[in-house]
């Protein structure tokens, strides 16, 4: 088991605790490694000293193996956005499963999600399904390559579009590596990729208009696109700001790049996705998460002239996939995006704004450095209370709070609290002010037996 650095009494309670209420998560974790290296399939769900099994789901609370209760701030990173078991989206999925699953010919359900997509975001006028956000990144980003004939693309430091080849370019660097903050470099977050792909991405820190225009201008005639989520999801709950998205909206049009905005995981923030609460229109749109109702899903879409090149009637662009367009993640997704109406993101966002607001007062009251960035219903904890605009602000708190995060994420476990072990709490509309109140009380809890340690070990966190 990976040792975790410093360690003082609380911290020993805290692991203490965990074992003790997690024996059976333990014992299968320690199966699963027969099979599966390291007990795991998928990274981002592993944590130290390992991660609690659940079995199941019901609105906003999620249960574990050893039957201890959760409220579910998780949300499978932000995906479940009507958390689990919704009765609708149970009731058609049930359904859709006794008429049979996929069969190798379009489904009506496809064309019905379509719809309803294109009508809410802005720049979808044509919409493909895949099964993954990657999938919809890499997808989107090889039209734009199409579109345009060129093949670079700008991406931002610390941006994440998951997994495939070009998304794996300077995800999480150490600032070391990740040399002059205006001119960064190319940082490959895997090893297992050609090195001339990064030949083929240039980055730029977000939010700084005048590093990203140098860029552009650097390269301007090799450009396919840029891609941008306009929250930073993995980086830490960053809002762009709405200056920087209207300038590379402006400087795109005008040098002929394409704009894609990544809302696999901004869709949650308003009815028509980020671009709709920011007021600008990308040529392109990659989607995921909600939009399958708890299934996996992606989708890519945009202008009605750049997605016309997968028109297997008369276009130029191979796009296939055995799953693509699922029955069960469409009914699902139908459902989902019904039941996600103005009311109910104006009612998940204030509720995200409480909760912004009640840990960070729960930081000022106990004198710990600390802070949340995020819109809507999307937040991140922070071990600063200096602004996070881009991704290096992140990582420098990130640096600077040692084993600080490992032990609150545990600590708010024992406490009933299941969130990202990054620190990143994701809301879901059965949610209440009661399930608020639950995780800054826990938060409270956790601050108060965490204050010795880092005391401790980290004494400039101390405020
Ligand atoms: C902004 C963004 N893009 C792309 C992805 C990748 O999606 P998936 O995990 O479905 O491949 C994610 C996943 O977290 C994401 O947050």
């Amino acid at each position: 088991m990976k040792k975790v650095g410093s360690q003082n009494k609380e911290t020993q309670a805290i692991l203490d605790c965990y074992f003790k209420r997690t024996t059976k998560s333990r014992e299968l974790n320690s199966e699963a490694t027969r099979s599966l290296p390291g007990g795991d399939t998928r990274q981002s769900v592993y944590f130290y000293p390992y991660p609690t099994y659940m079995v199941r789901g019901e609105g906003c609370y999620i249960f574990d193996q050893d039957g201890n209760q959760y409220i579910d701030y998780m949300n499978n990173y932000t995906s479940l956005f009507h958390g689990h078991n919704h009765r609708k989206i149970r009731e058609v999925v049930t359904k859709q499963l006794t008429c049979g699953t996929v069969f190798g010919a379009p489904h009506k359900s496809q064309f019905e999600l379509a719809d309803i997509i294109c009508e809410r975001v802005p720049s979808i006028e044509n919409i493909r399904f895949c099964n993954s956000g990657t999938e919809a990144t890499m997808l989107a980003i090889r039209a734009a390559r199409a579109y345009t004939g060129k093949d670079k693309i700008i991406k931002m430091e610390g941006g994440y579009h998951g997994t495939h080849d070009v998304a794996e370019a300077s995800v999480s660097p150490s600032l070391e590596e990740a040399g002059d903050a205006e001119s960064p470099n190319v940082v490959p977050y895997s090893r297992g990729i050609p090195e001339n792909t990064f030949e083929n991405v240039v980055i730029v820190p977000f939010n700084n208009v005048q590093a990203t225009k140098s860029a552009i201008h650097a390269h301007r005639d090799e450009l396919a696109a840029i891609i941008v989520e306009p929250v930073m999801n993995a980086a830490g709950t960053i809002p762009a700001t709405k200056e920087y998205l209207r300038f590379l909206r402006d400087i795109t049009k005008k040098e002929g790049i394409l704009l894609i905005f990544d809302e696999v995981a901004t869709l949650r923030m308003s009815f028509g996705g980020a671009q709709q609460y920011y007021e600008i229109t990308p040529d392109l749109t990659t989607l995921g998460k909600i939009i399958g109702g708890g299934l996996p899903v992606g989708a890519f879409g945009g202008r009605e002239d750049i997605m016309s090149m997968f028109s297997p009637k008369e276009g130029t662009l191979h796009h296939a996939g055995t799953f693509n367009g699922h029955p069960l993640a469409m009914v699902a997704g139908i459902v989902a995006m019904q039941e996600s109406t103005i009311e109910v993101y104006k009612q998940v966002n204030a509720l995200g704004d409480s909760l912004r607001k009640g840990i960070n007062d729960v930081f000022a009251d106990i004198g710990i450095a600390g802070s949340t960035s995020g819109m809507g219903s999307l937040l991140t904890i922070h071990y600063t209370t200096n602004e996070i605009k881009d991704y290096r602000d992140s990582k420098r708190a990130q640096d600077g709070s040692g084993q600080l995060p490992t032990f609150m994420h545990l600590c708010l476990l024992n406490h009933g609290i299941f969130m990202a072990s990054r620190g990143q709490l994701a809301l879901s509309t059965p949610m209440r002010e009661d399930e608020i109140r639950g995780a800054v009380n826990a938060i409270r809890e956790a601050c108060v037996t965490l204050k010795p340690y880092i005391h401790q070990f980290l004494p400039h966190l101390i405020k």
